[in-house]
């Protein structure tokens, strides 16, 4: 008798759909294309040779820990230098709080798998990163969305989402966020906190672009206004390299067993030789913050040459955020564009982009964007932004600027 998989496979899978818009990014791997789709940092900058050579010296004196199973916490000494250098960085962290994860993907997923019964709400911004919605959804969630404006999500709204259906816990992008590059305003960060603490629900702070900020002070992390409720979720990804999956998390003391109970099935722990090669590359006197430097120089000069050719070649009645940092600007266009048709006409004039749809937890934002600067060169981008602009202005051609309204009779 042959196996039915789909009678096998357990109700959550339903949720775990690929998304339909990867097919038509799939395309944009073709070399005439410029893809502002990608959520890829810069080749160019990542510290090979450092790490060539912190993996010569990890495995040369003590390459037997470097290949053995370790502790599902995390390398030690990695997770101290972690703790103090964002203890530094105004993000309180004790290395026993720290959990070492294969990127903060990871981390959320087991948000997800410690927090999230079936059908339990998880409070988010729309829109919202898509990964972890995916995360979430695979734990069969709902959603409470909270509106945004260019100051981040409208916190000073919460409490009454809340009071109408609450949740589980809150999940923040308060640096540049991941679509929208939107950077959350001190003023609501503490009106967030404020809120949550009301509600008794933790906070969960998901920070992998705060390093990398373009202009102005940094702000207050949500986790320096209220430790014990908010657990921090912190990447390498975009500050040394994403391929080696590497991540933490900083969790409130009564919280962090279970999320490392949670882990130990999941992948019993995060390779050490990764571990020790990176921290290795960190304990390098100031080459990390040097690195980082470099990063948003490149970045800043990369976004600075996406919003000039947006306000060159983007045709009127579309709007944008001017993304203070992070990887993202994030487009909204007139509500008779639909982002997913465009596309389709975008890909004609070899150009991709990401619709903003799969970052809306309600699945709104048909008619918005988003685009990415870090992986594109300065050229590039502009000759992008000038295809995306025809392509924008053919389809308003044919779709005009207002949405079709149902008329009844
Ligand atoms: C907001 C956000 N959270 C988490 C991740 C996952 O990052 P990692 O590479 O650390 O798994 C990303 C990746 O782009 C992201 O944008």
């Amino acid at each position: 008798m042959s196996v039915s998989w789909s009678n096998v496979f357990a109700a959550r899978t339903s949720r775990m759909k690929a998304s339909d818009i990867r097919e038509l990014l799939k395309l944009t791997a073709r070399p005439e294309i410029i893809s502002l789709a990608g959520g890829l940092p810069a080749p160019e900058l990542f510290p090979i040779d450092e790490y060539r050579r912190a993996f010569e010296w990890v495995l040369e004196t003590n390459g037997s820990a470097a290949l053995q199973y370790g502790p599902s916490e995390g390398y030690r000494p990695l997770r101290e230098l972690l703790a103090t250098r964002m203890t530094g960085m105004g993000i309180p962290a004790m290395a026993d709080q720290v959990l070492i994860t294969n990127g903060s993907q990871r981390g959320l997923d087991l948000v997800g798998k410690i927090f999230l019964n079936p059908g339990d709400a998880v409070c988010l911004e729309n829109p919202s990163y898509m990964g972890a919605i995916q995360a979430f959804d695979s734990y069969q969630a709902d959603y409470v969305i909270v509106p945004m404006d260019d100051d981040g999500m409208r916190a000073e709204e919460l409490d009454l989402i809340l009071t109408k259906r609450p949740a589980k816990f809150i999940y923040a992008l308060p640096n540049f966020q991941n679509p929208s590059g939107r950077w959350m305003s001190t003023e609501r960060r503490k009106i967030l906190v404020d809120t949550a603490k009301k509600h008794g629900i933790p906070i969960i702070e998901d920070d992998p672009y705060g390093e990398l900020r373009f202009e102005g002070e940094a702000r207050p992390s949500l986790r320096s206004l209220w430790p014990e409720g908010v657990i921090y979720l912190g990447t390498f990804s975009k500050i040394l390299a994403p391929g080696f999956r590497l991540g933490w998390m900083v969790i409130p003391e009564t919280a962090y067993d279970e999320v490392v109970f949670g882990k130990q099935p999941a992948d019993l722990h995060t390779s050490m030789a990764t571990q020790m090669a990176t921290y290795e590359v960190c304990r390098q006197d100031g080459f990390l913050d040097a690195h980082v430097e470099r990063i948003r120089e490149v970045y800043r000069e990369r976004r600075d040459v996406m919003l000039r050719a947006l306000e060159a070649h983007f045709p009127e009645g579309c709007t944008w955020t001017r993304a203070q940092g992070g990887l993202f600007v994030w487009a909204e266009l007139p509500p008779s564009v639909d982002a997913r048709d465009l596309l389709v006409d975008a890909l004609e004039e070899n150009v991709a982009f990401v619709p903003g749809q799969s970052f809306h937890a309600d699945r709104s934002g048909h008619n918005t964007i988003r685009l990415n600067f870090s992986n594109v060169s300065s050229d590039r981008i502009e000759e992008g932004i000038a295809r995306l602009g025809r392509a924008i202005t053919r389809r308003l051609a044919r779709v005009g600027t207002r949405p079709e309204v149902a008329v009844s009779p």
